[in-house]
């Protein structure tokens, strides 16, 4: 007999559920353009804006004159500081506690600041009225040096002339913002003091960009006769937004209408608030027009955040045999003129003290510096939650750095200091709880994978031959294994700006058994649309083709706190499976009733409730979808929906093992990835496809990171890198084969098991590259040499060593 009803596993695999690589559903409109990003948003009678910006770093604005601007035919209105008082929207709040100008009050602070906003029929009338507006300024000493500043009588923020305390506490020179600790210094000093070795460095990890492929931009559109603002922006928070425009500009929240439409790559970038979003409201408030604003290449890479530019100094000890006791970091962070950085309120330096990264390290000490100097403001995590990857550089190259000092295998003294499996949940000494890990199984299997011991047989016998004049090439094998720490967060410990950092989605389930769900993330990129359908399937039984996934707006999304730091999957992925599970246990009761049993007789199997011991009587998820709007059931409401808001009660902590083979030329400074390994341990899997394409893009960003792009300034403060000329933005050309592995180590805590992916190819890419550059010197006496990593300066590290004499 041929019984053609699907079984188990064939009904399972129809549901598209966790684990499938199910095809992205949004590339069928973002491969055929039609993807809605804010620039294609053309509302009727819409207006355009464009910035005035100061091209000194640090002047006093003595006059704007807008007459001639005014004049042009086409120009409506020009707004300056002096217009934007009276509204007291001249300035606007950080997310870090600080104030920041909207438009130049009296003095710029950074080369590229906003000093007056044209707006104009058309985006090119706007540009031409920018050259007419005539700014006279009068120059003020730069300070692009953090210790510098700290030392200079120069007084950057005026504003805050006198204020001892700032939002983080004191502040011990006017150019200083905070100082931020954890752990035990004392404990930490004695252990360091009564070491057997102790090996010490500083590194710069210098200053870069998100650089998102879409720039940032606004329009905003207020409806005077409604009362209802609706701004369209690229908003990676955009609830987060509604509450800060309520918060600044007067109008009801529930008047105030936000939405994120596609959004192409953030990055961080597009975390917070910009002075063309306040522009563009008030713009449009004062025309009772639609206002476009939509920066170029030059502006963003030029004036929004930036990410990194930490100074940090560690010290590490250990025994004569390897097993570490103590690490002391001090950084000194440059946040430019305003402290504009993206972080939880209560850690002004993110999650940086997540540096002990994966190692059993008994006590630690961390002390972050804040500073201001003449630079753009930002400091979000590019690619990262919050700070993570200056952790996990840091604590990655002390472990090279006491490698060298030990004269020890790097990849041996990680494996004897990892967190063991046993230890977990692990407190560490700075304070955070790992939920989960399983670091010497990933480990081993990476090393087993790359055929570690013979890489290094194959790098000797190349440190020969390169002594003896065989070759002109070093080899150079970069290790590194890091902690990520993600899903913010906890709503008791993390919030940004009052607001605490759950998340939430709310599911409609429709008669016919398809639905739509809403979340309080948005995606950029990543994918959402696919993946929380398929969270969702598993949860409740129905195709993941069959419900539709919408984020981004906040008229009809649950109120959540958005998509940066990893924390879609583990706190709004959450939020889905827990709404599922609602969904599920009405329908439990539904199909109690329809199958004539009690609740408990029946019992779900992947997309039906059966009776239990007679599993062919059963209802499905669609018969129970339609049965809870037609028929009358005692004691239950018709309908079938739910809404999550889901409070994490850790963070997740993915983790992983990363090796790369690199040739580096020592004549050109050209290096050469040879092999890049990438295992990623991100617990529960939930689209095995998209995690890959995760993990490339993430290992993408990190080889640029560390191998060339970077935010330079002169003296002056002139941004050196302002452009896609100056600033490395890898192609397919730069890009190796990248190898992917992986285990599983599920979270313990979150309902699927899942935990973050996004950030974490960053997180560990970075060092990893360093590392390999790094390491084909290590032979020669190469102890660190900061990064970016380009042909220049590797070339210039393989001269200092005397290897082009
Ligand atoms: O917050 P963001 O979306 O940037 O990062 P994420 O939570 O790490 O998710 C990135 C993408 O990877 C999403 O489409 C996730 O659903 C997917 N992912 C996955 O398939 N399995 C995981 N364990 C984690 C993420």
């Amino acid at each position: 007999m041929n019984d053609m009803t699907p079984d188990q596993k064939e009904r399972s695999a129809n549901l598209k559920g966790l684990g499938c690589s199910r095809k992205r559903v949004e590339d069928a409109r973002f491969t055929q353009g039609k993807g809605n990003y804010v620039d294609d948003i053309k509302l009727p009678n819409m207006l355009h804006g464009d910035f005035v910006r100061s091209p000194y770093a640090h002047a006093r604005v003595v006059s704007v004159n807008k007459e001639a601007a005014l004049a042009l035919p086409g120009v409506v209105a020009v707004l300056t500081a002096e217009d934007l008082a009276p509204l007291g929207l001249h300035w606007m709040p950080t997310l870090a506690g600080d104030k920041q100008m909207v438009l130049a009050d009296g003095k710029v602070l950074f080369q590229g600041q906003e000093v007056a906003f044209v707006v104009a029929n058309d985006r090119y009338i706007a540009a031409d009225a920018v050259e007419l507006i005539e700014v006279e300024y009068e120059e003020l000493p730069v300070l692009t040096n953090p210790f510098e500043a700290l030392k200079s009588d120069v007084v950057l923020r005026e504003d805050l002339a006198g204020q001892t305390e700032g939002a983080h506490g004191p502040r011990r020179h006017h150019n200083h913002i905070f100082t931020w600790e954890a752990g035990d210094e004392a404990a930490t000093n004695q252990v360091l003091d009564n070491a057997e070795v102790v090996a010490s460095e500083s590194m710069y990890y210098h200053r870069t960009h998100p650089c998102p492929l879409e720039t940032c931009g606004a329009v905003a559109s207020m409806d005077a006769v409604n009362g209802k603002l609706t701004l369209y922006g690229t908003f990676q928070a955009p609830h987060a937004i509604r509450t800060v425009v309520s918060l600044i500009s007067g109008i009801e929240e529930h008047n105030i209408r936000v939405v994120s439409p596609d959004i192409g790559g953030g990055f961080g970038n597009k975390v917070g608030a910009y002075s063309g979003y306040v522009c563009s409201v008030v713009a449009s408030i004062v025309t009772g027009k639609p206002v476009k604003w939509v920066e170029d290449r030059m502006e963003n890479l030029m004036t929004t955040a930036f990410a990194r530019d930490y100074h940090m100094t560690g010290k590490i000890s250990a025994t004569r045999d390897g097993k570490i006791t103590g690490l002391h970091c001090h950084v000194t962070a440059d946040h430019g003129g305003f402290d504009a950085c993206a972080d939880p309120t209560k850690f002004p330096a993110g999650f940086m003290n997540i540096c002990t990264g994966s190692y059993d390290i008994p006590v630690a000490y961390l002390a972050v510096d804040g500073v201001y100097t003449n630079k753009a403001p930002g400091g979000v995590s590019y690619r990262c939650s919050f700070r993570v990857t200056e952790a996990v550089y840091f604590i990655e190259r002390m472990i090279e750095v006491l490698a060298i000092k030990l004269n020890m295998d790097a990849a041996e003294l990680r494996r004897i200091n990892f967190i063991r499996k046993d230890q977990f949940p692990y407190k560490a000494a700075l304070g955070w709880e790992y939920d989960s890990g399983d670091y010497h199984t990933a480990w081993d299997k990476a090393m087993k994978a790359v055929d570690y011991d013979g890489l290094r047989a194959e790098q000797a016998q190349r440190v020969e031959d390169f002594k003896a004049g065989k070759t002109r090439k070093l080899m150079g094998i970069g290790l590194t294994h890091f902690t990520e720490i993600v899903g913010a967060g906890p709503v008791k410990n993390c919030d940004i700006l009052g607001m605490g950092m759950f998340d939430s989605c709310e599911i409609r389930i429709h008669p016919t058994g398809s639905a739509i769900a809403r979340l309080g993330t948005i995606s950029q990129g990543q994918g959402h649309a696919t993946t929380f359908a398929q969270i969702l399937a598993s949860e409740i039984g129905l195709s993941a083709d069959s419900i539709t996934i919408e984020e981004g707006d906040t008229d009809t999304a649950p109120y959540g706190l958005g998509t940066y730091g990893s924390r879609s999957t583990p706190v709004a992925g959450a939020a889905a499976a827990m709404v599922g599970r609602k969904i599920r246990a009405k329908a439990q009761m539904i199909a109690a009733y329809l199958l004539e049993v009690h609740d408990d007789d029946v019992e779900f199997d992947v997309d039906r409730f059966v009776v239990k011991g007679a599993p062919e009587r059963f209802k499905t998820m669609k018969d129970i979808a339609f049965a809870s709007y037609n028929q009358a059931i005692p004691g239950l409401e018709p309908g079938l929906e739910a809404v999550s808001y889901y409070d994490p009660p850790n963070m997740t902590y993915p983790f992983g093992a990363y090796v790369c083979v690199m040739d580096i030329d020592v004549d050109t400074g050209v290096p050469e990835i040879r092999r890049f390994y990438a295992l990623d341990d991100c617990g529960t899997r939930i689209n095995p496809m998209i995690i890959e394409g995760q993990i490339h893009g993430g290992l993408t960003e990190a080889l640029a990171v560390a191998l060339g792009q970077e935010i330079a300034y002169d003296d002056l403060g002139n941004c050196k890198t302002g452009s896609l000329m100056d600033f490395f933005l890898p192609t397919a050309w730069e890009v190796p084969n990248y190898e992917t592995d992986h285990t599983v180590t599920p979270s313990p805590h979150h309902p699927i098991g899942a935990k973050g992916v996004g950030e974490s190819p960053h997180v560990g890419g970075v060092p990893c590259f360093s590392n390999a550059v790094q390491d084909a010197f290590r032979a020669f006496g190469l102890t660190h040499t900061n990064m970016p990593h380009d042909h220049w300066r590797i070339w210039q590290t393989a001269n200092d060593l005397g290897l082009h004499d």
